[in-house]
């Protein structure tokens, strides 16, 4: 990792290693460098912010202010709030106004937001012109944690979850630590699941650090807040850079999430994306433990870590053959197969495939109790 001053403040460096698509992700506690990362990574001089209506009253003009301040030419585009957005009508408006603002393939996109901005700008910089450069400007947890590294993009599409998409690198990714403060308390718990994730698949240290740091957490202590980005940042870039596509290892990712997609379809985006993973999480530990893979200690303890940062590891009165239903749908089922990330201890798992649909419904009703 590299240690830099740029403009006022010191920020660090990492770098996703793919060859020719390799880039930084800068953590920071401001936006004062992002005019630098710019001009370091020089994907255009034409660039236009896409952001939605809440996050384009709080940092819109200072992310302005900041990428002009590196001479770039910049504009912005605002969609309304909220997944209900991320659609293909969201991505037609945004090649609308790049086409009225004449941007061609010396243009970039900036995704400033959460996970559901980055995935729709992502998508539209993948396919306008056949790609264009963006970079990503993540302000969740869920988003600094995840969604901004790793290229993938996308939109939901007829109810189902990222649908449509591609694999598509950004040019850089800018981490403002700081932004979590405006974050709605939900948000943040929801973003910290994706964070515990990180740490039960590859790193039981980061596990350990989140169980005993909880509060400072949630006080916005900065080095708490550095020390977890830059641990999330270096699990995502190592597994990206080891499987790019998801043509093995990058599974593990999907920790919680082939039953947690289906509780968040059938919750109809009720719940947060990250509150479904927690439930999603707390169900495989529970699919772990009935397999005799981990404890019933270990299971009651991620159960109880999960619940500590405020999330639901349940989820009561939901039709859990409507959540079984939904996992058959899902895009990496497979012959009526499901696969499974499955835990072995904390900090090591592996992914498994199953249509053992007794278990399955045994642990999606006591899920659902
Ligand atoms: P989001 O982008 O909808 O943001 C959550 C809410 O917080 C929104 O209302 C947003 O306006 C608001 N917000 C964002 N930053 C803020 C801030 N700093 N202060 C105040 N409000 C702020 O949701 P999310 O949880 O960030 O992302 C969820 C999406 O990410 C889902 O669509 C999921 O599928 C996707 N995702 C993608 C990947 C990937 O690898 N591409 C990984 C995980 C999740
Ligand atoms: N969030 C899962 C992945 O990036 O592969």
């Amino acid at each position: 990792m590299e240690r830099e001053c740029m403009e006022s403040k010191c920020m660090e460096k990492i770098t996703v290693e793919l060859g020719d698509r390799s880039y930084p992700i800068y953590t920071a506690t401001d936006f004062s460098g992002l005019g630098s990362a710019l001009g370091e990574t020089g994907p255009g001089s034409r660039v236009m912010i896409v952001t939605d209506s809440n996050v384009s009253r709080l940092y819109l003009e200072a992310c302005m202010n900041a990428l002009a301040s590196a001479g770039a030419d910049v504009c912005s585009h605002v969609f309304e709030a909220g997944e209900k957005s991320k659609h293909l009508d969201t991505v037609k408006d945004i090649y609308r106004e790049l086409a009225a603002q004449h941007f061609d393939r010396n243009s970039a996109i900036a995704a400033l937001g959460g996970g559901v901005t980055g995935d729709i700008a992502g998508f539209a910089a993948a396919t306008y012109m056949r790609g264009i450069s963006y970079i990503q400007i993540p302000t969740t947890l869920l988003a600094q944690a995840d969604s901004s590294i790793g290229g993938k993009t996308g939109v939901d599409f007829e109810g189902v979850k990222n649908m449509v998409g591609a694999f598509y690198q950004p040019r850089f990714v800018y981490i403002n630590i700081n932004t979590l403060r405006t974050l709605p308390l939900r948000e943040l718990r929801s973003g910290l699941a994706e964070v515990i994730k990180h740490g039960l698949i590859m790193d039981a240290g980061l596990y350990d650090y989140i169980r005993l740091n909880m509060r400072k957490i949630f006080e916005f202590d900065e080095s708490t807040l550095l020390y977890i980005a830059k641990a999330n940042c270096n699990i995502k870039r190592s597994v990206v850079e080891q499987d790019e596509k998801e043509g093995g290892l990058r599974a593990i990712l999907n920790l919680g999430h082939t039953i947690g997609h289906a509780v968040e379809s059938v919750s109809g985006f009720e719940l947060l994306h990250g509150e479904c993973v927690s439930i999603g999480t707390a169900g495989v530990f529970r699919l772990a433990w009935k397999l005799g893979s981990v404890s019933r200690d270990i299971m009651e303890e991620v159960e109880q870590t999960l619940k500590a940062a405020g999330l639901p590891v349940r989820a009561p009165g939901m039709d859990p053959r409507r959540i079984y239903a939904e996992m058959l749908h899902d895009k990496k089922a497979k012959a009526g197969k499901l696969n499974f990330v499955l835990p072995e201890r904390i900090g090591k798992v592996t992914v498994c495939a199953t249509d053992d649909q007794k278990l399955l419904m045994d642990v999606l009703e006591e899920l659902t109790a």
